[in-house]
């Protein structure tokens, strides 16, 4: 990458960062250090908490992968989402300049901006099914509260979700409607506009999940065997396509590699506590993916449904569990608004990723650049929709635009961008931390843990090709 050309905006950035401890507006604040907690555990907590990670444990087996995923937070999850976030107070918001930032004052190589680029080109591929799934979830949302309503019976059963998903105009509704509510809130203001979603979506969020719990596990009586199932290991169901299965959630589930948490890092005061941010976030993504998968197994037993049936459970056999119980319509809704709040926090931090990297890229200001990530969700999620639909015949390395989508970025991209980052980090921002635990705790695992674990993920992919 020419250097000289990066030269300019990192000028403006210098600029940006003398007036910062004069507090000129230049720079963007969080308004305290508890709306990062949300904003960044907005972004982390999404339909990776509640589709993908209780499907995963399904398909997996439980607790022995349960075990395993909490292993790659901790080896590998937290630390690297710690030093994405500081790489971004060190560096600023824009996901190329500030890898070259961080690089040029310790002399590296100008080759680590890509790792700004790559994250960004990751963002951009995750928001094109995101923003599909995002969009069912707004349909069973609707369904389900009609149905509280009195109206039509809500979506059950396999056939339904199916009729949803050969039918291109519902879906392509949804996904214009998310991605034009998304590319508003961060169109005038990407801190103001974030912090007033949260501060109405983390509250009603934690309600909905905790009112859940406690209908579900009254409702079915099964809270007790869906725990023994998620926290009992049994050790034969260990493979290392578990093991992959489990690092690529890591990544995916705390929005790390994508240089995400990097520019909400940069929203952040100097004086802030960034290990202790970082694990109240991991600690908070970790929660919810156990609350939602107990109220989803609960449910699964008690009908006796399917867990392992993969992307399904979501859609399938959950409202088919909640259309067997009681007041399961004000349930199903109840639950569905949950997951699409959670969901449409995590799209806004995906587009912000895609507006920084168009703006810092293009330099066609920010306003424009939203515009940009605004109509490349949507083109992303009309071509997704419609390769499901009208296009299906067309497929790329044999898989469909979703699967293919889903799959390089989680078994490829990630591991490749996190395994960057983690080398990034462990050189130019270890060395510099006062000595103590965490210091210790980030190099063993940004120097050794994280580059093995990944490589060993990495062959073991390759050689299943
Ligand atoms: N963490 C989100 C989830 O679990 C998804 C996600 C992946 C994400 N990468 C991101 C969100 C980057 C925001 C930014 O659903």
């Amino acid at each position: 990458m020419p250097k000289r050309k990066h030269k300019p905006i990192s000028t403006l950035h210098e600029r940006r960062r003398m007036t910062d401890t004069t507090f000129s507006p230049a720079r963007l604040h969080w308004s305290s250090r508890l709306m990062f907690v949300f904003a960044a555990s907005g972004s982390a907590v999404g339909l990776g908490n509640i589709w993908k990670f209780p499907y995963i444990v399904g398909e997996n087996g439980g607790g022995a992968f349960v075990l395993m995923y909490l292993g790659c937070l901790i080896g590998l999850g937290a630390p690297l989402l710690i030093g994405e976030i500081m790489v971004g107070r060190r560096g600023g918001e824009f996901p190329a300049s500030a890898f070259l930032k961080v690089a040029r004052e310790k002399a590296m190589s100008s080759a680590w901006g890509g790792l700004g680029a790559l994250g960004a080109v990751i963002a951009i591929m995750i928001l094109a099914f995101y923003s599909v799934v995002s969009g069912w979830v707004g349909i069973y949302t609707l369904d389900f509260a009609a149905a509280a309503l009195g109206g039509d019976a809500a979506r059950t059963g396999a056939d339904a979700f199916s009729a949803m998903l050969a039918d291109p105009i519902v879906q392509l509704s949804a996904v214009t409607v998310i991605a034009l509510t998304a590319g508003l809130v961060i169109y005038f203001d990407v801190t103001g506009g974030i912090q007033s979603v949260m501060r109405i979506v983390a509250p009603l969020f934690a309600v909905l999940l905790v009112v859940m719990l406690v209908m579900v596990a009254s409702t079915t009586g099964k809270l007790g065997e869906a725990m023994t199932y998620m926290f009992r290991p049994d050790f034969s169901a260990l493979s290392l396509d578990a093991f992959g299965e489990a690092l690529g959630h890591a990544f995916f589930t705390l929005s790390v590699g994508m240089c995400g948490m990097l520019i909400y890092g940069a929203y952040l005061d100097d004086g802030a506590n960034v290990p202790r941010l970082g694990f109240a976030v991991a600690i908070l993504d970790t929660a919810i993916a156990f609350a939602a998968a107990l109220i989803i197994f609960p449910i699964v037993f008690a009908f006796e449904l399917e867990s392992n049936g993969g992307p399904g459970l979501l859609f399938i056999a959950l409202p088919q569990g909640f259309s067997l119980l009681p007041a399961g319509d004000l349930l199903g809704f109840g639950f569905f608004t949950a997951t699409l709040l959670a969901a449409f926090s995590s799209l806004i931090a995906l587009m912000i990723i895609a507006r920084h990297w168009l703006d810092e890229t293009f330099r066609i200001g920010g306003q424009n650049a939203t515009l940009a990530a605004t109509l490349a969700t949507w083109v992303g999620g009309i071509a997704v929709t419609l390769s499901m639909t009208v296009w299906d015949s067309i497929s790329i390395f044999g898989r469909s635009l979703f699967d293919f989508l889903d799959e390089a970025t989680s078994a490829w991209l990630l591991p490749i961008s996190g395994l960057g980052m983690a080398i990034f980090v462990s050189r130019a921002i270890v060395p510099t931390l006062p000595d103590g635990p965490v210091k210790t705790y980030l190099d063993i695992c940004l120097s050794y843990v994280a580059p093995l674990g990944i490589l060993i993920f990495t062959v073991s992919k390759l050689l299943d090709l």
